[in-house]
């Protein structure tokens, strides 16, 4: 058995970088659906049957956990999939198998808090308001999930969302550093305008940016904390695994790279990230 990992594109290799590092003896299956991608400007149908149509691809091939390293599906997908298509699935199948998202580590990082928690309201006076900016996809944004998960847990802190539409497709396309950065900054101007401000906070809240990081950190005020995903969300992975020993990771250290869009050598932009050439191979 293996652990499936599942993203639009490139974009759930930041994630798939950290949790490989965590767990080394895990068997990994990587999964790019770049014959569709982007998903951030798709329709929450389309979202949904492609996330599906993926995990379905990582179980036959022996997933037992699949985690969608990508927002959009986690927004748009999970909690539907979770609830309508894997409990008939796993009985099709005949064996344990679950989808994780990425939301949930990511928002218990941004508050500080565990999932489960929920914020009395006192209607205290608020001395001081915490901006934390998100920079995500369309479909994310639509979603509203950052703002009405976190505004339940955390009254002090308030949520902006800044989407990026054309980014993903870029990072997808490596595209070069001077037309990517020049997008980066108008983004990050663009909310700044909005804010009246620069927040205190940001969340690379779509797992391309992760490749892109470096030019987030160089277009925020030096020492904006950036909250990471992928280690958010290898921890929380890590703990799942201990809590539940029915999934089997595998114990082969194997690592596959599948893609739905043409197999081959991925971009110049995903080498300098990977830190070595990357080959996908046809799914
Ligand atoms: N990497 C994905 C995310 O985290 C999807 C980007 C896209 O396909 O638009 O949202």
């Amino acid at each position: 058995m293996s652990i499936g990992v599942f993203d639009s594109g490139v974009g759930g290799l930041s994630v798939h970088h950290v949790l490989v590092d965590r767990l080394p003896r895990a068997d990994f299956i990587y999964l790019a659906d770049q014959a569709h991608t982007p998903y951030g400007g798709r329709t929450g149908a389309e979202i949904v049957e492609l996330t599906r149509a993926g995990c379905e691809r990582l179980f036959d091939k022996g997933a037992s956990l699949v985690i969608l390293a990508c927002n959009t599906a986690s927004a748009i997908a999970l909690r539907r999939l979770q609830h309508d298509w894997l409990p008939g699935y796993r009985k099709a199948l005949g064996r344990p198998v679950n989808v994780l998202g990425i939301i949930v580590p990511t928002i218990e990082a941004a508050t500080g808090l565990p999932w489960q928690h929920e914020a009395e309201r006192r209607g205290e006076t608020i001395e001081k308001l915490d901006l934390l900016g998100i920079f995500c996809t369309p479909a994310t944004a639509a979603s509203r999930v950052y703002e009405i998960e976190i505004d339940k847990r955390r009254e002090d802190v308030a949520v902006f969302c800044e989407p990026c539409p054309e980014l993903a497709g870029l990072i997808e396309k490596g595209a070069g550093a001077v037309e990517l950065a020049m997008v980066v900054e108008r983004h990050v101007e663009a909310l700044r305008a909005r804010l009246g401000r620069h927040p205190d906070r940001a969340i690379l809240g779509c797992t391309h940016y992760e490749i892109v990081a470096d030019m987030f950190r160089a277009a925020l005020p030096p020492g904006t904390p950036l909250i990471h995903q992928p280690k958010a969300t290898a921890d929380a992975i890590e703990a799942y695994l201990a809590r539940h020993p029915e999934y089997d990771p595998g114990t082969g250290g194997t690592r596959r790279f599948l893609t739905t869009g043409t197999p081959g050598l991925q971009s110049g932009l995903v080498e300098t990230f990977w830190g070595a050439p990357l080959v996908f191979d046809a799914a």
